[in-house]
């Protein structure tokens, strides 16, 4: 096939594979028809339709994402539907796709000076007071809903956590602060008319704390940051911090939520509430080959015409990494393995991409999403799906699968005893 990408029309709407009830069918029908590189559509635009390809091989992914010279991060310079205007200025893909001057879209040295304050600053983190701080955080929130014998464990649990304790144990920001930064970013991210307010606020939080660790240093990432020779003002030490706050945000939620529905409807899972086998740390692993929670990651851009799987590939086109796909390859798989996730303590997925820009929050990301579903599971002992046989809504995105709720039922404190021997 060689038409040109722009050029094509009638494609599949990404956001549509993304809410496939069966992505992983959805995927093996996709590489049937169009192999292991597929044209979708990324947004209809007003002007112009937006066209990207979505890789759905291990491979093809892995040689893409180790190879910064011949695949660049930098939309500015790289994106060709973005450097020509094509793109409208208000497009959906701009929270993902329009440039920021942070690590995540920089490329080579610039990607290097930018990127070493983070892993430098996760590094230096005390891990044993971060998780204490966090299982505080998440029994808090279960306290607000332990009596009351149901809740959404999405909208009043998993959605509140990250930001949160992202803010408060990793940049010493106080709880107050901690949750008005979530609710800024949450109304820029949301460009609503509150999008600017929001946008003030973050600013004004980040800026008092900035200049209350120069006054007083202290055992924090914003104090790393700031002693950082990479970093060259308080701009950047402001850009890498908001960085850090905001990028993991929906993955981790969506982390939580689904280890927690595959702990409360698998029996392999829901078995070991009741004394089974399989516990919280293979259902984190598990949801990382089934459905990780960055389904679709954005973007690479060839800085030369290539090929890939076999595909021609225009100079300029917008890469998408498809993670969740690159889980069920059937290269990657034995012929006869229908459960390929079922390989406990293999961690080879992509659901952290890999190469220069791969997640640098595998660890903390991890601390942060176990302690907030064993937190749940031992604060509402007895706790159960509230209909089992529902469908999980998701919240519409090309790039994620996050589940719309969470409804779960439990014993309330005055029916139920607590259990004895709880996972903590
Ligand atoms: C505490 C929570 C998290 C934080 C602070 C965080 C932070 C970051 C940052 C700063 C980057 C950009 C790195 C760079 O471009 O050099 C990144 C990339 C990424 N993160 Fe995370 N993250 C978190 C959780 C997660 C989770 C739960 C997942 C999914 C399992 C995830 C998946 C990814 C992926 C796929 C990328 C992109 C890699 C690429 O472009 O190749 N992150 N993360």
């Amino acid at each position: 096939m060689t038409e040109r990408l722009a050029d094509m029309t009638g494609l599949t709407p990404l956001t549509e594979i993304a809410a496939s009830p069966d992505l992983h069918g959805t995927y093996a029908r996709l590489r049937e028809q169009w192999g292991y590189v597929v044209p979708v559509l990324l947004e209809q635009g007003r002007r112009h339709p937006i066209n990207g390809w979505l890789l759905l091989g291990y491979r093809e992914i892995l040689d893409v994402v180790q190879d910064e010279r011949r695949f660049a991060r930098n939309p500015e310079l790289h994106w060709r539907d973005y450097v020509e205007g094509r793109v409208d200025p208000d497009s959906g893909l701009a929270p993902m796709m329009f440039p920021r001057p942070n690590a995540y879209f920089a490329d080579g040295e610039t990607h290097q000076r930018l990127r070493a304050p983070l892993d430098q600053g996760l590094l230096e983190l005390d891990q044993h007071a971060m998780a204490r701080r966090i299982r505080a955080i998440c029994t808090e929130l279960t306290g607000d809903f332990v009596g009351r014998g149901h809740a959404d464990l999405v909208a009043e649990y998993a959605a509140h956590i990250p930001m949160v304790t992202v803010a408060n144990t990793m940049f010493g920001i106080d709880m107050e602060h901690s949750r008005r930064l979530h609710e800024g970013l949450l109304a820029l991210f949301g460009s609503g008319a509150d999008s600017q307010d929001g946008y003030l606020d973050v600013q004004r939080i980040l800026t008092d704390v900035i200049a209350a660790r120069k006054k007083a240093p202290a055992a924090d990432m914003t104090t790393a940051f700031l002693r950082h020779p990479n970093l060259r003002d308080d701009t950047e030490v402001m850009q890498e911090m908001l960085l850090m706050i905001s990028a993991g945000y929906e993955t981790t939620t969506i982390w939580i939520a689904r280890a927690l529905l595959l702990m409360l409807s698998d029996p392999r899972f829901s078995g070991r509430i009741r004394g089974g086998t399989l516990g919280v740390n293979e259902a984190l692993d598990e949801v990382l080959w089934r459905d990780p929670p960055m389904t679709h990651m954005p973007a690479r851009f060839p800085v030369m015409d290539c090929r890939i799987g076999g595909r021609q590939i225009t100079r300029g086109d917008a890469l998408i990494l498809g993670l969740a796909a690159a889980g069920s390859d059937p290269r990657i798989h034995p012929a006869d393995r229908a459960n390929w996730w079922q390989e406990i303590d293999n961690r080879a997925h992509l659901g952290w991409s890999a190469g220069p820009h791969t997640c640098p929050a595998k660890g903390a990301a991890r601390t942060i999403a176990r302690i907030a579903v064993e937190t749940a599971l031992h604060e509402l002992p007895g706790v159960t799906l509230a209909d089992p046989d529902a469908p999980i809504p998701l919240v519409p995105s090309p790039w994620t699968r996050l589940p719309a709720c969470l409804h779960v039922r439990f014993p309330t404190a005055s029916s139920a005893p607590k259990t004895v021997g709880g996972i903590r």
